[in-house]
């Protein structure tokens, strides 16, 4: 078996990264990201369903997206809060969205689900090595049967695992764990 890393600096990695909600402009390399996608697929998955699938979007998407969303928005919390949210998604440098497969079988539908987010900390711990942060959202916009619509995606075949925005960290904010103890038991 190969450790190309040892354990304090995988640890280091696993708590340093952080979601990040702050991005600076710059855009990120189309190889960084690839690489990522690359590396997320070699997460376990039961059954070897590969189930996930990675969407890069483009500007003509992302405006889709943030219009559809301003809709939403402005419905629920007026036309203010509509602007706040439009101007903050329009200063988001990078966007991907990622799918699992729908299965027929509801337990394979759980595993394959399981599987997808073990693919998403894969990506996103390698996008925090190469210094890009991620924010993983499921708000409303990822259950909106119109997203799949615009995005010519067939919601028979696909779920959305989460909508992910990535770039260099503006600012990282700090986080918690509650301690160990009150986590983990030792049963006989
Ligand atoms: C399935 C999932 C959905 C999430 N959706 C959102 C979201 O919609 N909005 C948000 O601000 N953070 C979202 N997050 C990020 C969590 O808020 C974040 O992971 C948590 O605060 C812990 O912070 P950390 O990632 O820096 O450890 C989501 C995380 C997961 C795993």
């Amino acid at each position: 078996m190969s450790t190309p890393m040892d354990s304090d600096t995988a640890a280091a990695l696993l708590r340093g990264r952080r979601t990040v909600h702050d991005f600076l402009p710059e855009r990120i390399a189309d190889d960084i990201v690839e690489r990522a996608i690359e590396v997320a697929r070699w997460a376990p998955n039961h059954h070897r369903t590969e189930p996930w699938r990675f969407y890069v979007l483009g500007a003509l998407a992302r405006q889709q997206i943030i219009a559809r969303n301003t809709e939403l928005v402005r419905a629920e919390k007026g036309g203010r809060a509509a602007e706040i949210k439009r101007q903050r998604w329009l200063e988001v440098p990078g966007w991907l969205l990622m799918t699992c497969l729908r299965s027929d079988d509801a337990q394979r539908e759980r595993e394959d689900y399981a599987a997808c987010a073990c693919a998403a900390q894969n990506m996103m711990l390698t996008l925090w090595a190469d210094g890009v942060g991620c924010k993983w959202t499921t708000g409303a916009i990822t259950r909106d049967p119109e997203l799949f619509h615009m995005l010519g995606l067939h919601s028979a075949r696909e779920f959305v695992v989460g909508l992910f925005w990535y770039g260099r960290p503006a600012t990282v904010v700090e986080q918690q764990r509650r301690p160990l103890s009150q986590v983990l038991a030792r049963i006989e």
